[in-house]
């Protein structure tokens, strides 16, 4: 997804510009450009491509100067090309903008500039919003800017140059996340605080509508309408360090064995320090007697978040009794949901920025609905919305596939489950103390799992030939099945598919061939049977079988299947936090064996703002 950097001061502009753009490169992106003001005016460079190619062209003709702005652009309006790249520019090469975000009207907009007489090269929309902005330029580029938006609808973060004002950088927000970083004779902006953070911790996070007017020497804030509005520095103490490989190989790897970390940092303080019980009441807005109000509940999310609301619905319905519904956040809105002030909807999003689920959790707030996020990024647009948030701890997930994010979504839930169950007495607090005994096990079960990592490479390996393969699993295994699937698929390109284990002989068993490899889940003691059974169907078509299953059962499940893997026992309720660790390896691993860009797949994005 694109990513915006821009920069005020005496540094040396072009490089804290490539740098910045560097630190956004996990957010995904296509081409990449700076434009800064030299002594020959406002000069941009731009390149299809990574950013080495636009450092390649800035090498012989840098571009030198106190003001810039940069940006990594994931193609929406326009195919990537060096000419759809930001920065952009209106017809006089006076005024330079970078966006992220989408302008929902730009078609509209365009047509009545070129009525006026603006001739446009690129197919963006971005390219729309410079052309405005200088069509409403006379003499002063805050009040041009703050026009030029009142055109446009949609979503933007922009950051704005003219080479009338050198002495300037102008950024403003509207539903497309933006921080401004103060700095002592330097400023910055960027759409992400990695990009700054090397240069300061202060910030201020722009809210919707918020607009700033950065110079050397300070940082003015306004509303759209001019009038001048005060905000609070937020000082960033986590560190870079902690969004670098650390001696792993690839982001992925690392953030997979942080998970048993993760799993620790997001239960601190919420599981009292005996063990014996689970408490979000001070953290959480609701109180028990909304709770108790509460008929249903909707699980909205994008993705791999989807998939831990998947494991989220099994385990408030079994541990609060509350009826669930879930949705991928892009069909929830068209589908008319039946949204009542009793309805409690979850929405899960590691970056909080998902437009999809955005969109889904204002819908859902307009109707009457109270919202709670489980996000990991805490200050994004979904936790500050939201009227309930669960904040993962997971830190920084950097690899576009996610992995410590999803699981420690599903930590989430179990707190959540457990909060709810004790607060409507759906169950016996010894069973709820045996669930927190299991859950405070899972961070040592995963670690045990880790240490079994080259065991999972092979399989990786002789999997990673095939062109596609099937995942199944019953219950909340299908649930992880699901998720394993779309890791394989995201990182490895290798075609797969996730059935609920009955559901293959209505239809599915007819892909089965010889030497398909099926990665059956067989963690539900309630289902062993059944699932065994639906396994010697896929067998005897020929398929080459690998279960993930329970320590103590590995010999029953071995007489059915090729290979067998087997997790540490838990509580049923719990084994997709442990599940998912094998299926996250052998993703990694494949793709590692077909050479592919493992933390930057093609085609995807790390945060994904744009419907
Ligand atoms: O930031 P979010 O959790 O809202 O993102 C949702 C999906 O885009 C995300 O989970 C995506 O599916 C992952 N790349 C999968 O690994």
């Amino acid at each position: 997804m694109c990513g915006i950097v821009g920069y005020i001061g005496n540094g040396e502009t072009q490089q804290i510009l490539l740098e910045g753009l560097k630190k956004l490169e996990y957010r995904g992106y296509d081409s990449a450009g700076i434009a800064v003001f030299t002594e020959q005016g406002l000069e941009v460079t731009k390149s299809k491509g990574r950013i080495a190619n636009l450092e390649e062209k800035l090498e012989g003709t840098p571009l030198l100067g106190s003001v810039g702005i940069g940006h990594t652009r994931w193609a929406t309006h326009g195919k990537p090309s060096d000419v759809n790249s930001h920065p952009h520019t209106d017809n006089s090469h006076q005024f330079s903008v970078v966006h992220n975000g989408i302008i929902e009207n730009y078609l509209d907009l365009k047509e009545e500039l070129i009525a006026k007489g603006h001739v446009f090269v690129s197919e963006t929309d971005t390219e729309v919003v410079s052309h405005l902005i200088a069509e409403e330029y006379d003499g002063n580029l805050v009040e041009a800017v703050q026009r030029a938006v009142k055109h446009m609808r949609g979503a933007y973060a922009l950051g704005v140059l003219t080479s009338h004002e050198p002495d300037k950088l102008v950024a403003v927000r509207y539903a497309s996340p933006l921080v401004i970083g103060i700095g002592e004779g330097e400023n910055f902006i960027g759409s992400d605080i990695p990009a700054i953070l090397e240069y300061t911790r202060n910030v201020y996070i722009l809210d919707d509508g918020d607009m700033a007017v950065l110079t050397h020497d300070g940082v003015e804030l306004f509303n759209l309408e001019g009038k001048s509005i005060a905000k609070d520095i937020v000082h960033i103490d986590w560190d870079l360090v902690t969004a670098e490989k650390a001696g792993f190989d690839h982001f992925m790897l690392k953030e997979i064995y942080e998970q048993p970390k993760a799993y620790r940092e997001t239960m601190l303080g919420r599981v009292s320090e005996d063990g014996k019980s689970v408490d979000l009441s001070k953290e959480l807005e609701m109180n028990d007697e909304y709770i108790r109000s509460i008929s249903k509940v909707h699980i909205v999310a994008c993705g791999t978040a989807y998939h831990a609301g998947l494991v989220g619905k099994s385990v408030i319905e079994s541990l609060a009794r509350i009826p669930v519904e879930t949705d991928v956040a892009s069909e929830y809105r068209y589908r008319s949901p039946i949204i009542t002030p009793d309805t409690l909807v979850i929405v899960v999003s590691q970056s909080g920025e998902t437009a999809d689920t955005l969109a889904a959790m204002r819908e859902a707030q307009r109707n009457g609905a109270r919202v709670l996020a489980i996000t990991n990024v805490v200050g994004s647009s979904v936790a500050r919305e939201a009227n309930d948030v669960i904040a993962t701890w997971a830190g920084p997930e950097i690899a576009v596939a996610s992995t410590k994010a999803y699981s420690s979504q599903l930590i989430a839930f179990y707190l959540l489950g457990l909060h709810l169950a004790r607060v409507l007495g759906t169950k016996e607090e010894a069973e709820l103390t045996h669930i927190i005994e299991g859950l405070t096990a899972l961070p040592e079960q995963v670690e045990s799992i880790l240490e079994q990592a080259s065991v999972l490479k092979q399989v990786a390996e002789s999997m990673s030939h095939h062109t596609s393969l099937f995942f199944i699993g019953r219950g909340v295994d299908y649930a992880v099945a699901q998720e394993g699937s779309l890791k394989l698929k995201e990182i490895s390109y290798i075609h797969s598919e996730a059935y609920a284990a009955g559901e293959l002989k209505h239809g599915t068993l007819a892909l089965i061939e010889d030497d398909i490899p099926v990665i059956a889940l067989v963690t539900q003691e309630g289902l062993f049977e059944k699932t065994l059974s639906n396994i010697t169907e896929v067998k005897a078509r020929g398929a080459h079988v690998f279960a993930v299953t329970n320590q103590g059962f590995e010999a029953e499940v071995a007489k059915s299947v090729d290979e067998v893997f087997a997790i540490p026992k838990t509580l049923p309720v719990l084994t997709p936090a442990l599940a998912v660790v094998p299926l996250q390896l052998i993703s990694y691993y494949a793709s590692l064996a077909l050479g592919h860009d493992v933390d930057k797949p093609r085609n995807l994005a790390k945060s994904v703002t744009v419907e």
